[in-house]
């Protein structure tokens, strides 16, 4: 098959790549001169960085799409009775940016708020995610999914992986930056730790997700986030082939404070883990080295390998 035809009929994703990029060459540049870092709350950051680069973003789509709505990190709120509502993180990984730590990205997440035709939505209500762009400007990656039409990596179709199961899994999670004191997170953490090959704690909820989506993290949760910072995310790992939910199963919500993803074969066993512990339950003990190796040998000898 030619690149053209395996490239598809995108709606919104090439006008909406050239604003990521644009904000994300901005970002590059306050990257390299360095910036002066305000507190909005406790350990929660923001720099000019976030501010012109969400200027830039709401210039830029109210430009190109003059009937959608937009809900910004930095504060815009625009046109938020319309059909369409981007939700924009201009910056996700602040904390990263301000220290120089290049882990960071743009997020711009597409809300369909009459997805069956019938009246706007109401102000609680979700619609349906149908278009995510989120560009990594310091390695030049930009990741992109509509709904119905797969997701891309700097257009190649891109897929989550399928690791079978937690123990071989490589998972990510993030920790709030208000009220930390009173998030149980901690605890999570050491469990997932110590039941898989290891938690990554990057510091960009939304480039965690994307990764997810390509199959470079195998699972992701956190508390406490915004539709800002998932919006675009759980659209990549949805068309991506992944599973999306809270951390009961129930489906996830842009207002849900809760969110968990997956490549799906390892999605039951998270959610296990989840309500074990959210019920007090003792956990399974973990497995031994022994133990470990003789059910991977099972498994092999199963699938006749
Ligand atoms: C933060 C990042 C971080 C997550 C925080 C978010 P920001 O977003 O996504 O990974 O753990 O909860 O607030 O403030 O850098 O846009
Ligand atoms: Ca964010
Ligand atoms: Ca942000």
């Amino acid at each position: 098959m030619s690149n053209l035809q395996a490239t598809p009929e995108w709606q919104w994703v090439p006008q909406v790549s050239a604003i990521a990029r644009e904000a994300g060459q901005r970002l590059r540049e306050f990257f390299a001169q360095g910036v002066e870092t305000e507190y909005k709350g406790e350990a929660d950051l923001v720099t000019v960085a976030d501010r012109t680069s969400e200027k830039l973003i709401r210039e830029r789509l109210a430009a190109a799409f003059p009937e959608h709505g937009i809900y910004g990190e930095e504060g815009t709120r625009e046109r938020l009775g319309s059909r369409f509502r981007w939700y924009v993180d201009p910056l996700d990984g602040t904390t990263n940016f301000a220290h120089g730590f290049p882990q960071f990205c743009i997020s711009l997440g597409l809300e369909d708020r009459q997805p069956r035709g019938e009246a706007v939505l109401g102000p609680d209500e979700d619609g349906t995610l149908v278009a995510a762009v989120l560009y990594d400007p310091m390695r030049d990656e930009l990741f992109a999914a509509e709904r119905g039409r797969g997701a891309r990596l700097n257009g190649k179709p891109m897929h989550v992986s399928h690791t079978p199961e937690l123990s071989e899994s490589l998972i990510a999670t993030g920790f709030p930056s208000r009220k930390r004191h009173q998030n149980p997170n901690i605890h999570f953490y050491q469990e997932f730790t110590l039941r898989s090959h290891g938690v990554r704690r990057a510091g960009s909820a939304a480039l965690d997700l994307a990764y997810v989506a390509a199959g470079r993290l195998d699972g992701y949760w956190e508390f406490n986030l915004n539709p800002w910072d998932t919006a675009a995310g759980i659209l990549l790992v949805e068309e991506a082939g992944g599973l999306t939910s809270g951390f009961s199963g129930q489906p996830f919500r842009l207002d849900s404070r809760e969110i968990l993803a997956s490549n799906g074969p390892i999605h039951a066993e998270l959610l296990g883990l989840f309500e074990n512990m959210f019920a007090g339950r003792d956990l399974a003990p973990l497995l031994t080295p022994q133990e470990y190796a003789a059910r991977r040998l099972e498994r092999a000898a199963k699938s006749g390998q």
